[in-house]
């Protein structure tokens, strides 16, 4: 019997195993070794110190035999390579966007974008920022806004679309005097910051027209599309019978351009792109792009790599693929919604999002309630997590400051089965039973950038 609440229909893998890697579930006294060692920052785990990897869904997916495949068939050379060629038309049909610069991951695209396009005064406003686009704002001299609909902040708010933007408001901006400061608007597909919450086909339409009103570029952060176009589809009026792979591309006919780390929906270990329909802008971009990641036939990439990401972005858009995945979360948010944990609602696109805030409500935001309950997962169970809350995102600007405070258990696509996933959640569901038990943490040391990565913690005393 399933507990009530949850999915009774546990996805079905739309796949077979042909590789296995082994894991280990440390000891207890290798899990409390290994956290002092980390300064309880779980970014400083070795991976074989992990029992469940859900630190992130980047980088991590298992690829395809036709991915592997597409590796053998690497043309590497330097210039104008046949796997170039094949990826340049692949993401032009699937996104339509004319102009296809590859870089080696996400973050390389956005520094092309803001480098290019942002300036000291100016603002940038998203739904949320995520925090490497954050930092690419501030290195720009420019401030992040986030503008997503309020309900985006209220973790029991059913609304079906959280990464919303909020368009009155856009709207506001670009009137008022600071409208001039705007050289871009950005979306982020899911909203990664916010819970992974889609945005819905209406919202994009609403805020292109904005955008095309003010004269605004309009770029989309497409690293999740699919799941998005997935999640329109099965939650927008109108859209339940058109394909997965249509809405995709009709989210990039709204938009100038779009940043894609293809380590998310290209299903691979590394890799991304920006794409532009502005030619003046894409010549722009390969200049920089030359300086910092290579000829823009191969983008800081091996031209196999490039292979794969063509292969990996129609894999991630077939409709079994993404049925399976989208299940997969929902069968983890079900289980921890049936023992009462309290997570962002409703489940989202690629993982499931602990409301720390209600979990730990017996520690204060100082006590680094994110990063306690991390530490206390991998403690129970050797579970990998990531706080997304106070630490990833610091008071940097006010305006851009992330009220919520979550931890995001995030699922590798094609990794994890069903029995890992009903572990994790019987690990979770421990800690909720005894989370009174749970102590505070302070910071020890930290740098003064994106210092989740790197900053040490200690337990307060007990
Ligand atoms: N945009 C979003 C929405 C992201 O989630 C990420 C990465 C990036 C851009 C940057 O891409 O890592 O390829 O340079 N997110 C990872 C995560 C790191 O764990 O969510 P990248």
């Amino acid at each position: 019997m399933e507990p009530e609440g949850a999915d009774p229909t546990a996805p079905i893998e739309p796949y077979r195993i042909k590789v296995v890697e082994s894991i280990r579930l440390p000891s207890r006294a290798e899990r409390e070794r290994a956290l002092e060692r980390a300064g309880y920052n779980l970014f400083n785990l070795l991976s074989e110190e992990v029992y469940i990897d859900l630190l992130t869904d980047s980088g991590t997916a298992a690829m395809s035999d036709r991915q592997w495949a597409g590796l053998m068939v690497g043309d590497e050379a330097y210039a104008g390579s046949r796997n170039f060629v094949h990826f340049e038309a692949t993401v032009r049909e699937l996104t339509g966007f004319p102009h296809i610069i590859p870089a080696h991951q996400g973050r390389a695209a956005e520094h092309l974008l803001f480098s290019q396009l942002a300036k000291p005064g100016d603002i940038v406003p998203n739904n949320m920022h995520f925090d490497t686009t954050q930092a690419h704002v501030l290195r720009a001299g420019a401030r992040p806004l986030n503008l997503a609909i309020p309900e985006a902040y209220a973790c029991d708010d059913p609304h079906p679309f959280k990464g919303n933007v909020d368009v009155p408001k856009l709207q506001q901006l670009l009137e008022s005097p600071q409208g001039s400061h705007v050289p871009l608007v950005m979306v982020t597909l899911t909203n990664n910051t916010g819970g992974g919450q889609p945005v819905s086909l209406a919202n994009l339409k609403a805020v292109s027209e904005t955008c095309r009103r003010f004269q605004k570029p309009l770029y989309l952060d497409i690293c999740r599309w699919a799941e998005n176009a997935y999640l329109i589809r099965e939650r927008e009026t109108g859209q339940s019978s058109r394909s997965v792979r249509e809405i995709a591309r009709e989210v990039c006919d709204l938009a100038d351009g779009a940043t894609m780390s293809a380590k998310k929906d290209g299903l691979v270990n590394m890799g991304g792109f920006i794409a532009t329909r502005n030619a003046g802008l894409a010549a722009r971009f390969k200049e920089e792009l030359i300086v910092f990641e290579g000829f823009p036939t191969y983008g800081g990439l091996a031209r196999r790599d490039l292979e794969a990401i063509s292969i990996g972005l129609q894999e991630a858009l077939m409709e079994d693929y993404l049925e399976h995945r989208l299940g997969q979360v929902r069968f983890l948010a079900g289980r921890l919604t049936a023992h009462g944990v309290p997570i962002m609602q409703p489940p989202g696109g690629h993982g499931v999002y602990l409301d720390v805030t209600r979990f730990l409500s017996h520690l204060r935001p100082p006590q680094l309630p994110g990063q306690a309950l991390a530490v206390e997962l991998y403690r129970e169970g050797g579970v990998r997590s990531v706080e997304v809350g106070a630490i990833m995102f610091e008071d940097v600007t006010a305006p851009s400051s992330n009220p919520l405070e979550l931890l995001r258990l995030a699922i590798p696509r094609r990794v994890y089965t069903e029995s890992h996933l009903r572990f994790v959640a019987d690990t979770v569901c421990r800690v909720w039973d005894r989370r009174a038990s749970v102590r505070g943490m302070r910071i020890v040391e930290a740098p003064e950038h994106l210092r989740h990565f790197t900053a040490r913690f200690a337990p307060e005393p007990p």
